[in-house]
């Protein structure tokens, strides 16, 4: 079918309380393994596309071959814009047939991040597309973010409120506890139900979870005994997941679940096989892989079976 608004997708899943991945892609494999996972689950899903990537693939081959393989599938399907940076960058990413960005002021003062966030908004909504916004500020590395933990704050849920009736936004990304990659805290990472509730409880706009990935033990213990290095790795756990999709969480973004399963199986490979230079026989093993994270984060969300 023909691509959707990422809102369209979100406020369904705010209103039936489940979650939808937004899954970050980079290229043909990625996309593949989300988009059959989602097929087959009968989940609807938000392909994410950050400005990294989009250098690395080129904006149109990228969100054109997402677009017609979206119109294959059964599901609905968004192409967003992970992180933009500027009006600019929202733009062109309309212009290539996104359905839906995120402008992240979120490092800006309260008042700069509003006027962006609203220009934005006008200019999407004039276009037929949706906008994620965020407000307060997560921990962790993401493109052309870089927090440290002493400077990642929470989000206030009054300003949340205030937030969301100045822009007009159609989702917003809270800060509560998760950090962007592999290493979200100690043991089982704290997240801040409390808090999610609270915003919830002030709007009815569908709430996204950035840092969302599980960074899931087998999968580190594997990335280790093929040779990869990673410290002491810790993700979302799943009952945290789930929990948040109960009262308004309903966009949940994953990216280094993906990463390291694509990583793990190419290592995996050729440790096994070092004459192997098919690259045809390299990589299904990895879609393989990046089809069994994300049919498990479906399933965790409640997004199998919606669509
Ligand atoms: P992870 O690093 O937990 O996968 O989060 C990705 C993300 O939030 C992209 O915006």
């Amino acid at each position: 079918m023909p691509l959707v608004t990422g809102g369209a997708i979100l406020s369904a899943a705010r209103a039936g309380k489940y979650g939808v991945g937004a899954f970050n892609t980079n290229n043909l494999e990625f996309t593949q393994a989300i988009l059959e996972t989602a097929e087959k689950l009968r989940s609807p899903v938000i392909l994410q596309i950050s400005e990294g990537a989009r250098k690395y693939a080129g904006t149109e081959n990228l969100a054109h071959l997402i677009a017609d393989m979206a119109s294959r599938v059964t599901v609905p399907v968004a192409i967003h814009q992970d992180h933009g940076s500027s009006l600019e960058i929202c733009k062109s990413a309309i212009a290539a047939g996104f359905t839906s960005v995120m402008i992240d002021a979120s490092h800006d003062p309260f008042e700069e991040n509003v006027r962006i966030t609203k220009e934005v908004v006008e200019y999407a909504h004039a276009h037929g597309v949706t906008v994620e916004a965020e407000l307060g500020r997560l921990g962790g590395i993401e493109e052309h973010v870089n927090v440290s933990a002493e400077d990642a704050f929470l989000t206030d849920p009054e300003e949340a409120a205030r937030f969301i009736e100045l822009t007009g936004v159609d989702y917003l990304a809270i800060a509560i506890g998760t950090s962007h990659g592999a290493y979200k805290g100690k043991g089982r990472p704290f997240i801040d139900h409390a808090r999610i509730e609270k915003i919830a409880a002030l709007t009815p706009i569908p709430l996204v979870m950035h840092g969302a990935s599980g960074v899931p033990q087998w999968l580190t213990d594997r990335f280790k005994a093929s040779g990869g290095e990673i410290g002491e790795a810790a993700g979302i756990h799943d009952d945290d997941l789930k929990r948040s999709t109960q009262y308004g969480i309903a966009k949940v973004n994953i990216d280094t679940d993906l990463r390291l399963a694509f990583t793990t199986a190419v290592r995996e490979v050729l440790l096994k096989n070092p004459a192997e230079f098919d690259p045809r026989k390299i990589l299904t093993p990895a879609k393989e892989m990046m089809k069994e994270i994300s049919a498990h984060r479906m399933q965790v969300l409640g997004s199998a079976g919606q669509a």
